[in-house]
């Protein structure tokens, strides 16, 4: 016997920030499921054959770049790796990431949120005096910290965890779990030559670690798998450890 294949139900949020005149709302589409199919693949089904002007980002299609990240029934996920199977109902409400600027329906601007952050946490290695000289053989790393700041750059920037974060829904100013993983890389990196006390400046404080209500939104819903409360209970612990020895 050949199963009918199943109408997949979407209520997707729609809204054009740009256009004075629209307001927000939910507008519903049917899509038959194929298998295999995933929340990323239907939508391109839908804006192929239904509407043409949904907007929602992609790059790679495979969990690398980050961009098609979007709450899927109330979890911020990624829509390439999120089988419509997953869903026994056959209903998905797509919304856009929270706590981001929106460029329309499912578009959230986090590329301008990371460069921020960036900026303000000074992102970037920063090596003691050292100028830069492409001539001067790479000094060869310990393959035991080479693998553990593998580890943390895994991270591909999507925006799940600041979504899934209810601390920094309630505090924009909170630097979230993608700024302190990205601090834990560069005190673990040996190059860095920034001191504890000058990252305490940076994250000790209520916009930073100790802001920190440990509901774990962020590592159960990293697509990365990356360890957050590990290395943001490190993180803490030096810093308050700073604090007693300044
Ligand atoms: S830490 Fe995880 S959830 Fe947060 S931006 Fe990086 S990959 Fe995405
Ligand atoms: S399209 Fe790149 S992570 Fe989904």
């Amino acid at each position: 016997m050949i199963n009918t294949p199943r109408t997949i139900r979407f209520d997707i949020f729609r809204y054009d920030p740009q256009d004075p005149q629209d307001k927000p709302k939910m507008v519903t589409y049917e899509v038959t499921e194929a298998p295999g199919m995933t929340v990323f693949i239907a939508l391109n089904q839908l804006r192929e054959t239904q509407d043409p002007s949904l907007q929602f980002d992609f790059v790679c299609r495979a969990g690398i770049c980050g961009s098609c990240a979007m709450v899927i029934n109330g979890i911020p996920t990624l829509a390439c790796r999120t089988l419509t199977a997953n869903y026994a109902n056959g209903n998905i409400k797509l919304m856009p990431l929270p706590g981001f600027e929106l460029i329309g329906d499912l578009s959230v601007n986090t590329g301008k949120f990371m460069r921020e952050l960036a900026e303000r946490l000074q992102l970037w290695l920063q090596p003691d005096g050292v100028e830069s000289n492409i001539h001067r053989i790479e000094k060869p790393m310990d393959p035991e910290e080479a693998a553990k700041l593998y580890e943390l750059e895994r991270c591909v920037e999507c925006g799940v965890c600041v979504s899934a974060c209810a601390t920094k829904q309630m505090r924009d100013t909170f630097v979230g779990a993608v700024g302190m993983m990205k601090i834990a890389r560069f005190e673990l990196d040996s190059r860095d030559a920034r001191t504890a006390e000058d990252f305490y400046h940076v994250i000790g404080n209520q916009d930073g670690v100790f802001g920190c209500m440990t509901l774990l939104g962020c590592q159960d819903a990293c697509p990365k798998d990356l360890p957050h409360m590990q290395q943001i209970a490190y993180l803490r612990r030096k810093m308050a450890h700073t604090i007693v020895s300044c």
